[in-house]
């Protein structure tokens, strides 16, 4: 039997460390997947993942997160939710207080979360509030000058800032979806997936990262991967699923993912982005894909002392 093991995407080493406590403590692979990604969750430097996500073209804090099990390939996930800052504990809450559903969103998610007890906050933090007013600042005033009120001009201006920023928003650094998945002493796997989705993105726009194998896919017979990056393309590409899928069929994960991303790449996309993707067996092997050099995963095993981070191989 390997060891526990966990690996999450970039910037989820904040959590890991009390994601393997709780492995090491003979914890389940869920509540390590659970405990690390709340962390990452409530990290307030962190604009891609609970509070202080980047907004929609609203200005308002939008949310999805899901969760998956190995054995039985249980789902659970909550998309679109507003005002609740730890989408993956509402998403745990829907798989395990809600198995007649699986997904939840908008409003309905939020009812769930008022009626499992869990507490709202403001999920637009001054920073995220004033990177969002920069970039799409919803005004009927004039683009600029003595506040006339906005002429068609302004309206066109504005609409054409908007397909610009849709276009190339985000960023600075890698995209900021966080995956997180383990494996625990009993032999059980989760892959975790949080987000605030794509910056700016239309009003009720669900990613990946709440969809089965497209952003998250676990399987305990082969194992678990989960994606970071454009979501249209892995929901179109299935590639969670196709990352296990290769693995079932006998490729190592950074292979598996490398194809899976191979496959993504060759669909048209006007809007194309990085997508990357990260594996792990129920043998405890891990690894990753990206379409840029100098990319890399978190690991840590029962013998860490804190994260390692390990390449991911290029596309
Ligand atoms: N991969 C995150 C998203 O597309 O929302």
């Amino acid at each position: 039997m390997p060891g526990a093991v966990i690996i999450g995407s970039e910037r989820s080493e904040i959590g890991l460390p009390a994601g393997m406590d709780i492995l090491r403590r003979g914890g389940s692979a869920l509540d390590a997947v659970e405990a690390a990604m709340r962390r990452c969750e409530d990290n307030p430097a962190d604009h891609y993942v609970g509070t202080a996500g980047l907004p929609n073209a609203q200005g308002v804090v939008e949310l999805d997160a899901s969760l998956m099990l190995g054995s039985g390939r249980q789902f659970g996930a909550v998309a679109a939710l507003r005002d609740y800052p730890n989408p993956i504990s509402v998403a745990r809450a829907v798989l395990e207080k809600l198995p007649q559903h699986s997904l939840l969103v908008g409003e309905g998610a939020a009812l769930f979360a008022k009626e499992c007890g869990f507490t709202t906050a403001d999920l637009l933090t001054d920073a995220s509030r004033e990177q969002w007013r920069k970039q799409v600042a919803d005004s009927r005033e004039a683009v600029e000058g003595e506040n006339t009120g906005a002429t068609e001009g302004d309206r066109r201006y504005r609409s054409s800032a908007l397909e610009l920023i849709r276009r190339l928003a985000p960023h600075d650094g890698p995209w900021g979806t966080i995956n997180i998945i383990a494996l625990d002493a009993s032999g059980e796997m989760c892959v975790g997936v949080s987000t605030s989705g794509f910056p700016y993105k239309y009003p009720g726009r669900v990613g990946d990262s709440a969809l089965p194998g497209a952003g998250n896919w676990c399987d305990l017979r082969a194992g678990g991967a989960a994606c970071t990056g454009r979501g249209e393309l892995s929901m179109r590409g299935g590639t969670a699923r196709t990352v296990v899928d290769l693995m079932a069929a006998g490729q190592d994960p950074a292979q598996a993912c490398r194809a899976a991303l191979a496959d993504a790449a060759t669909l048209p996309d006007d809007y194309r982005s990085e997508l990357r993707a990260l594996a792990l067996t129920p043998d405890g092997r891990h690894g990753g894909a990206a379409g840029q050099e100098g990319s890399v995963y978190a690991l840590m095993t029962e013998s860490s002392t804190e994260p390692e981070f390990r390449p991911r191989v290029v596309l």
